[in-house]
């Protein structure tokens, strides 16, 4: 048994609702705060002093200065497995060259799968383990990792071989996902509803008999797969025992229709979701994710957060740090922006990237600080939550852990 503390505040995130408006009156935020933990898993949280006079024999981990302790946060929608960089397209966009230019330039999805296909599975799975690191030290424990710069059956099997190996390298908790669907490649002959067939039939059964994902992933959108075919292949993934997530409605809508539709676990993007849209995610059991970092990365607008929050939706937040759209990959400075510009509670940026998150991974046991759950914690150095978002990511965790240990 070890107790951890004290913390000057400790902000479980537990006792919230899933859904909607969150204000920071509804913390529940302990003062002098510990932790206890066994084998990993939170046995007690609460007053360290009573702690330890109840646990006289718990091992302290002791604190040092003023720290605020949170839940790890979840990343839940991440593309890091992946080679090369996009250095050559960025500088084209913050110039004004458009998509398709850029497209025409040699840039865009493609390029990444050339190099991810050019790379070796280890060369994938060291970059993929230095990627995982850096966000676990900046307090990420838990990310999600697409496939999708493969898009052949053996090119998506390798990352997602990768992932698998990485994962057994990392202290942070990866959670694969299939992206086959990301883009229908462009050295594919047949068409659109061919090659989703291809990854119906072949690859989905056995990325199932290997158990490397139950997450699949599409990118709904004009440039990538229509709504038409994606929802046929939510469909059949979905009868294969697949949990499905969706890239929706980032330009164009008809995404996130889709995905309510199929009863995706989440809805991801949402820059062009309008009214219609907002009020289908809110009454649906679909997770809406704003990727904050896609918006910065292609200076385009956020998604509408406060109004999802305010109609009852389920908002989590997540990087998307990817080779193309969204290269920085810091989470917190992501969220911390978006949430200046949407007028969101500290609250609702929390629960959003931990709890709310989780939920849209279908994770039960991470993202709440409560007995029972595995003990990933992050502690930063100041004596009040507030300043967390005050320095809009600047501050980083003095501590991060993962099942109870320290990372
Ligand atoms: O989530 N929108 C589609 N896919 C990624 C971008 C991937 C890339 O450009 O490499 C995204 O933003
Ligand atoms: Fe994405």
């Amino acid at each position: 048994m070890k107790l951890t503390g004290p913390f000057t505040q400790i902000l479980p995130l537990d006792g919230l609702p899933l859904k909607g408006r969150l204000d920071d009156e509804q913390l529940n935020i302990i003062h002098n705060g510990g932790v206890l933990t066994e084998n990993g898993i939170i046995l007690a949280i609460g007053d360290f002093d009573e702690l330890r006079k109840a646990n006289p024999s718990a091992q302290i981990e002791e604190t040092i200065g003023p720290q605020v302790l949170l839940p790890g946060f979840v990343d839940c929608h991440t593309h890091i497995c992946f080679a090369g960089n996009r250095a050559k397209d960025y500088s084209m966009r913050i110039a004004g060259k458009t998509y398709l230019e850029i497209a025409n330039a040699g840039g865009g999805i493609w390029d990444t799968v050339t190099q991810t296909r050019n790379a070796t599975k280890k060369e994938l799975t060291e970059t993929l383990i230095q990627r995982a690191n850096r966000h676990l030290a900046e307090g990420v424990t838990t990310i999600e990792v697409k496939s999708g710069y493969g898009l052949s059956l053996q090119e998506e099997l390798k990352q997602l071989h990768a992932i698998k190996a990485a994962s057994a390298q990392t202290k942070a908790k990866l959670i694969p996902a299939c992206l086959a669907a990301h883009m229908v490649p462009k050295d594919f002959s047949g068409s659109q509803e061919e090659y989703l067939i291809l990854i119906l039939n072949e690859l989905l059964p056995k990325i199932k008999d290997e158990q490397l994902t139950n997450r699949v992933d599409i990118f709904i959108e004009q440039s990538a797969i229509s709504a038409d075919n994606a929802l046929n292949y939510l469909t059949k993934a979905k009868a294969l025992g697949f949990d499905v997530t969706v890239h929706a409605d980032q330009f164009t809508m008809g995404g996130s229709k889709v995905a309510v539709e199929v009863g995706a676990v989440s809805a991801d993007h949402l820059e062009a979701s309008g009214e219609a849209e907002i009020k289908l995610l809110a009454e649906s059991d679909t997770v809406a994710v704003a990727l904050p970092g896609a918006s910065l990365g292609l200076g385009m607008n956020y998604p509408p957060a406060r109004k999802l929050l305010d109609a009852g939706a389920c908002l989590a937040i997540a990087s998307d740090w990817n080779p193309g759209s969204a290269p920085m990959g810091d989470l917190l400075m992501q969220a911390a922006v978006m949430s200046a510009a949407e007028k969101l509670s500290a609250a609702e940026v929390f629960a959003g990237l931990t709890y709310r998150a989780a939920a849209a991974l279908k994770i039960n046991n991470r993202g709440i600080l409560s007995p029972g759950m595995v003990a990933d914690m992050q502690s930063y150095p100041c004596a009040d939550y507030r300043e967390i978002l005050y320095y809009q990511g600047k501050m980083k965790p003095v501590a991060v852990w993962t099942g109870g240990n320290k990372a």
